[in-house]
């Protein structure tokens, strides 16, 4: 068993923004990150596009970057917390770049500002089409300098331990559920650990990986969320997948897809059809660069009115020199395919990229649960509301890891160790027989979620998707009870918890706004509200 002071789970900019602020806050203290892969195998590195925030002052304001937020988030996002984002985003992009993080600039040294879909300025900083890769190695090689700091690689944390574990009922009426640290399958040795924290962050990122087609990588499934939802804390607006409208498009393409940025379009970059037309004129004003949940409805419409599994994004108008100064990974990556951007269009498709809801906490990053707070995609703290706004994800990300820091800095004196924690119980159960059955549920998983519950729902879609999604539910709880632990069936075991999340919400949301389209309720309600399980 271990202990420590602050506990964070993830090693992506949100667990790793906090754990640096906390370990140069506590130089006495070690501050323990585990992460269930290789330190930087996160969201977080894939990330292309940039970082949306203000910082030409000239073109550009805060209230503008506030107004987009807003009108992305069609009516439900937290005007406090978006302002509160916003305004202190720049303080945070500084530090980052204090560490280590290089941004683009121009010959006269100001910062390249890119744009993308929704932002009426041109503001988002980026690092070529790589600026995730980028803050990932500026953090890790922060943390590897900060002698305070460990990180505990392919720890795959199991769960929160609550009351639950000591032998008390807790409900979601339980008043004051308190957080004691995890339990965690350690899979070098195949043995589950248990670390007892007084605090303890989870940024465990996003969920991308419950549908068959994801810009996320093989870590996305949504465990801090089914974590938290097990401990009976309170989960918000899982209805709200993002799908990013533009994944590069193979012929049978499963699993994660490869990005191609919106900051293409944002340069110039063309939708068009199977017939060559530029078809988002007839679907918004703003066309290739309306907010993302229109221009991924528009070419799910296309695809369907034209019978094609992809349309196209035109560069060919592009300056050669500049598209490969701005997107050297993509056109590397299309050319490796066969695609020369100056001559060929790019095939493109929705994919799922984004989960904008997941535990709820408030602006200090709090969850329901004492002691546990929750940063980064797979918290909701309102900023995003119904759609969130490109490139404000990195961004969401620091400002709540400072704001979960500011708030738990000086808290850890009034809280005790926990005692008389059980270790984990693993009696009565038997190697796996047939890993066979994991991998076909989450194959059936992947497939119930993206044909049912994607872009485009209606009641039926959404009944039988729970139907399915109790079976699955029903077997892998049996598999659960009886085999011994693997990576494989705790992820399939919260895929289906996240799923059954994301189902719940937009069968309880009986009207379409912003990501959430459902075609038996065309309009919005006039009740605006969030919807807490
Ligand atoms: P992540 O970076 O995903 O880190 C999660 C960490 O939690 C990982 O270390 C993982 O191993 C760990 N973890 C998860 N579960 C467990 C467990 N059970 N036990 C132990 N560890 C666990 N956003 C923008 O703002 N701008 C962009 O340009 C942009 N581009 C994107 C491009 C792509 C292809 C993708 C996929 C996303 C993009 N996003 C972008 C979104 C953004 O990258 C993510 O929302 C953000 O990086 C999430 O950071 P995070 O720290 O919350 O989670
Ligand atoms: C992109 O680069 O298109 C992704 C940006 C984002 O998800 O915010």
């Amino acid at each position: 068993m271990q202990q420590t002071d602050f506990l964070v789970i993830g090693s992506g900019i949100a667990g790793l923004t906090y754990a640096l602020k906390m370990a140069q806050y506590y130089p006495d203290k070690n501050i323990l990150v585990l992460t269930k892969a290789a330190a930087d195998e996160t969201n977080t590195k894939y990330a292309q596009g940039g970082v949306a925030v203000v910082n030409d002052m000239e073109n550009d304001s805060f209230e503008k970057h506030i107004e987009d937020t807003l009108i992305a988030g069609d009516g439900l996002c937290n005007e406090k917390v978006v302002e509160i984002v916003v305004k202190e985003g720049p303080d945070r992009v500084r530090e980052l770049i204090e560490w280590g993080a290089r941004f683009d600039k121009e010959k006269d040294g100001d910062y390249k500002l890119g744009k993308e879909g929704g932002h009426s300025e041109h503001r988002i900083i980026h690092h070529k089409d790589v600026t995730g890769w980028e803050m990932e190695r500026a953090l890790l090689e922060a943390v590897s300098r900060q002698k305070n700091m460990e990180i505990l690689k392919h720890y795959f944390v199991i769960d929160i331990i609550t009351q639950h574990h000591l032998g008390y009922l807790v409900t979601k009426a339980t008043p004051d559920i308190e957080c004691y640290g995890v339990y965690v399958l350690n899979s070098q040795t195949n043995q589950v650990e248990k670390i007892l924290a007084k605090i303890t962050v989870l940024a465990t990122g996003g969920n991308g990986q419950a549908y068959r087609t994801t810009t996320n990588p093989s870590i996305a499934t949504g465990d801090g969320v089914a974590m938290v939802y097990r401990a009976k804390g309170r989960i918000e607006n899982m209805e709200f997948i993002q799908f990013h409208p533009t994944a590069l498009y193979e012929p049978g393409m499963k699993g994660q897809a490869f990005l191609i940025t919106e900051a293409v379009r944002g340069d110039g970059g063309i939708l068009r059809n199977k017939d060559g037309e530029a078809f988002m004129t007839r679907y918004d004003e703003r066309k290739d660069l309306a907010p993302r949940d229109i221009v991924a409805r528009a070419i799910d419409s296309e695809m369907k009115r034209t019978g094609t599994e992809h349309v196209w994004l035109d560069c060919r108008h592009f300056e050669k020199e500049k598209f490969t100064e701005h997107f050297p990974n993509i056109y590397e990556k299309c050319l490796s395919i066969g695609i020369d951007i100056a001559r060929n269009m790019i095939p493109v498709a929705p994919a799922a990229h984004y989960s904008c809801g997941g535990i709820k906490t408030d602006e200090w990053g709090r969850s329901s649960i004492r002691n546990l707070y929750a940063c980064g995609e797979c918290s909701s703290t309102g900023l995003h509301g119904a759609n969130r706004l490109a490139s404000n994800s990195l961004l969401e990300a620091m400002v709540f890891a400072h704001r979960c820091y500011t708030d738990a800095v000086n808290r850890k004196d009034a809280i005790a160790f926990a005692d008389r924690i059980p270790d984990w119980n693993a009696q009565g159960t038997n190697e796996p027989k047939e890993m066979i059955l994991i991998t076909q549920s989450l194959k059936e998983l992947q497939q119930v979620m993206s044909d049912y519950v994607g872009i485009v729902r209606n009641d039926i879609r959404l009944q039988r998707a729970m139907r399915r999604l109790d079976l699955l539910w029903e077997e892998t709880e049996q598999l659960y009870e009886s085999t011994s632990l693997s990576i494989q069936l705790l992820e399939l075991r919260n895929l289906i918890t996240v799923g059954y999340l994301i189902v719940k919400g937009a069968m309880f949301r009986k009207e379409s706004r912003g990501l959430h389209y459902n075609t038996d309720y065309k309009g919005k309600s006039e009740l605006v509200q969030n919807i807490v399980l």
